[in-house]
């Protein structure tokens, strides 16, 4: 293991595409794609603290899926407030606190507000904080940062970081490791700036047929690689030498 924080609980993200792609090569409508989707959701948080994950961001529904026929979007806010109401409890009882990170105000009615009581319910857990994207743009998530600071003082990387990731979210963490299943090789605007040291694994298989074995294949690859944030041989994580090295946080 060559990451001199190996060993340390990780904070993976995962890109979950090609949904579609899977029931369209069933002859299935794509929204089956996405109900099957679920399932691998449940499979994946339930592996997750197995193999060290502390945090996993799940890219659920990206602010740019909007631009999808009515239907399947209804279909995918549909699945959202189901899975809130089916899991909350569940996720509660097993530990994991959950957190919905993007914007709330251009969701179906109501579903803002049943986001916030599955967020109270599960607001205690400490194996697995579960964070699920919904319209989500990392674009607009630092936009927004910089213009709640544009005419202050100019932030360090550490208050900067926070801003993105909102209030209630505290530090926006680092990313040691995103995964992106369908085949796809972009990041499609999701956490860009918490993935600048990210490793990076992009996997073939379909988002519906993502297994706990291909998190563990994800996961013994990223343990296996050497982490050198600009400097040589491994070293730590760059928090305390970005905010050092940059003017901004003198
Ligand atoms: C990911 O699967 C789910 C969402 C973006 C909501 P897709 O729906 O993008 O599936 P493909 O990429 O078309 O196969
Ligand atoms: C990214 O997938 C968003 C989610 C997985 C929620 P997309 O399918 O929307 O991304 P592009 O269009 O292929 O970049
Ligand atoms: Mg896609």
């Amino acid at each position: 293991m060559s990451d001199p924080a190996a060993g340390r609980r990780l904070h993976v993200a995962i890109i979950m595409d090609g949904n579609g792609r899977w029931a369209s090569g069933r002859g299935l409508p794509r929204t089956a794609g996405h109900r099957a989707g679920v399932e691998a959701i449940r499979r994946t948080v339930e592996a997750a603290p197995g193999f060290g994950i502390a945090t996993l961001t799940l890219f659920a529904f990206s602010t740019d899926n909007w631009r999808r026929p009515r239907g399947e979007v209804d279909a995918l806010m549909a699945l959202l407030r189901r899975y809130l109401r089916a899991e909350s409890d569940r996720l509660a009882r097993s530990g994991v606190r959950l957190s919905v990170i993007g914007r709330r105000d251009r969701l179906p009615r109501g579903l803002g507000a049943e986001i916030a009581q599955a967020e109270m319910k599960a607001a205690g857990g400490d194996r697995l904080h579960l964070r699920i994207a919904v319209d989500y743009s990392s674009r607009d998530a630092i936009l927004g940062a910089a213009a709640r600071c544009a005419a202050g003082t100019p932030p360090s990387r550490e208050s900067f970081g926070r801003l993105i990731a909102g209030e209630a979210e505290g530090a926006a963490i680092d990313v040691d490791l995103l995964i992106r299943s369908g085949g796809e090789k972009r990041l499609s605007d999701f956490l860009l700036w918490e993935c600048a040291y990210a490793e990076l694994c992009f996997s073939d298989r379909m988002w519906p047929d993502f297994a706990a074995e291909d998190l563990a294949v994800a996961v013994a690859d990223y343990r296996r690689r050497e982490r050198r944030f600009g400097g040589l041989g491994p070293v730590r994580p760059p928090a305390a030498v970005a905010t050092r090295a940059s003017p901004a946080a003198a």
